[in-house]
């Protein structure tokens, strides 16, 4: 060990390095405001326990409230009981079982497409993308600038194997005629957007980007991991929100917010995803949806369907929200989905007003600071749920009327 040690010192450069420079963290763990990697003792859903203490939740994606369903909760013990645990392989090779097929089909049904694809992350959604369709030569992935890690790493797989990647400016038609009008004869774009924004819950301005990528013959994809169960009817998410579920090629999601889960989904044509079962590394070499998991999505996406109440009291509970803060005087953003994001434009106020929020009022909220967000736009990212009844709603906005006047964000 010492001689391996030794021998990494007389090298110039150490690839460890920046881990021991970094210091942010610590500081902060030290200071008391770290904001992250939280863990709770229970929870479930509208409440949670965090340090031995019940907070009122206001900082989770469970937007249909559907982890606690016993639907939900029997579908998982269930399938835990005819499968095991774990598939241990990938779908592949070993781990494929009928639940995901019968699912796939169910969310194909629900989307009208023809085919659908069940992978373990909506994480890898956004990897086999890139990696499947996005690595010629003559690829062009154009991104909407804010979107979701994912995608970027995904179109990274794709730059590695000679892609391009061009961003637009965030929601801007304008900005994306621009980068396809510059798209060289031979190229072929790919545009992505997040359907519903996950940091400021705005939604993605279709009925502006399709007829643009309609204009430039590009294909259209869309992330709606936050807008499924959300938006649209039926909670069917962003392209049948504006009625253009037809000019969307692919729709990829997530199990792990309103369908209470772990997994993702792709939708689209049956041959292009069957290209990507055979060519998406992120598909075919990690180990399939552990059943329970996908029980439970499939069990919640029923529920989803069955219980259209929860839509509407999730509608009813983030517009009296959004009435209720802008009535208080806080700076919003253009939200019209479950998060809404109250902007206070400075870090070490936006960690203040976090802090304040869970240590006095017991009162769970996410803090999104530089160089997470662009600078000067650090933000507390509060979601609601469908089962977040009244008085929870009234509790968060007492505390956030509270902290936000002591530390001046109103
Ligand atoms: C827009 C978006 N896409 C993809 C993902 C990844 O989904 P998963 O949690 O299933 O990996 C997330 C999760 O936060 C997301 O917000």
């Amino acid at each position: 060990m010492s001689e391996l040690k030794s021998q990494v010192a007389e090298r110039a450069f150490d690839v460890l390095s920046k881990a021991y420079e970094f210091h942010a963290a610590d500081d902060a763990r030290r200071e008391g405001i770290y904001p992250y990697f939280k863990p709770f003792d229970y929870h479930d859903g509208p409440e949670g326990v965090i340090d031995g203490k019940r907070v009122t939740m206001f900082g989770s994606n469970n937007y249909l409230g559907l982890t606690t369903h016993p639907k939900v909760q029997e579908a998982a013990a269930a399938a835990i009981s005819s499968f095991g645990t774990s598939m241990t392989g990938s779908p592949f090779v070993n781990g494929s079982i009928r639940l995901h097929g019968e699912f796939e089909e169910k969310i194909a049904d629900f989307y009208g497409r023809e085919s659908a694809l069940v992978f373990t992350t909506g994480y890898q959604v956004n990897l086999a993308l890139g990696s499947a369709l996005l690595g010629a030569e003559n690829s062009v992935a154009v991104v909407d600038r804010s979107v979701h890690a994912s995608i970027y790493d995904g179109v990274r797989l794709g730059q590695a194997a000679g892609g391009r990647m061009v961003r637009f400016r965030h929601n801007s038609a304008v900005s994306l005629e621009r980068a396809l009008s510059k798209l060289a004869n031979n190229e072929s774009a790919l545009v992505m957007t997040d359907g519903v924004f996950s940091a400021e819950g705005d939604i993605a301005k279709l009925d502006e980007l399709i007829p643009v990528v309609q204009k430039y013959g590009a294909r259209f994809f869309l992330d709606d991991a936050h807008a499924l169960g959300v938006i649209g009817p039926g909670g069917r998410g962003t392209a049948h929100h504006f009625g253009l579920e037809e000019k969307v090629d692919l729709v990829g999601g997530t199990f792990s917010k309103s369908l209470a889960s772990v997994g993702g989904y792709l939708v689209g044509e049956r041959k292009v995803l069957d290209y990507i079962r055979h060519f998406a590394p992120s598909f075919m070499f990690a180990a399939s949806g552990a059943p329970s998991c996908t029980a439970a999505a499939m069990a919640a996406f029923d529920v989803m369907q069955e219980e259209t109440w929860r839509l509407e009291k999730l509608r009813e509970n983030y517009t009296y929200m959004k009435g209720e803060l802008a009535g208080m005087g806080f700076e919003l953003s253009d939200s019209e989905s479950a998060v809404i994001a109250i902007f206070v434009r400075d870090n070490e106020r936006t960690l203040e007003f976090w802090r304040m929020l869970l240590e006095d009022y017991s009162v769970y909220t996410n803090p999104f600071i530089s160089p997470g967000v662009r600078p000067r736009h650090s933000l507390l990212r509060t979601s609601y749920m469908a089962t977040h009844e009244r008085e929870h709603l009234d509790r968060g906005l007492e505390a956030l009327r509270s902290a936000g006047k002591a530390l001046a964000v109103i």
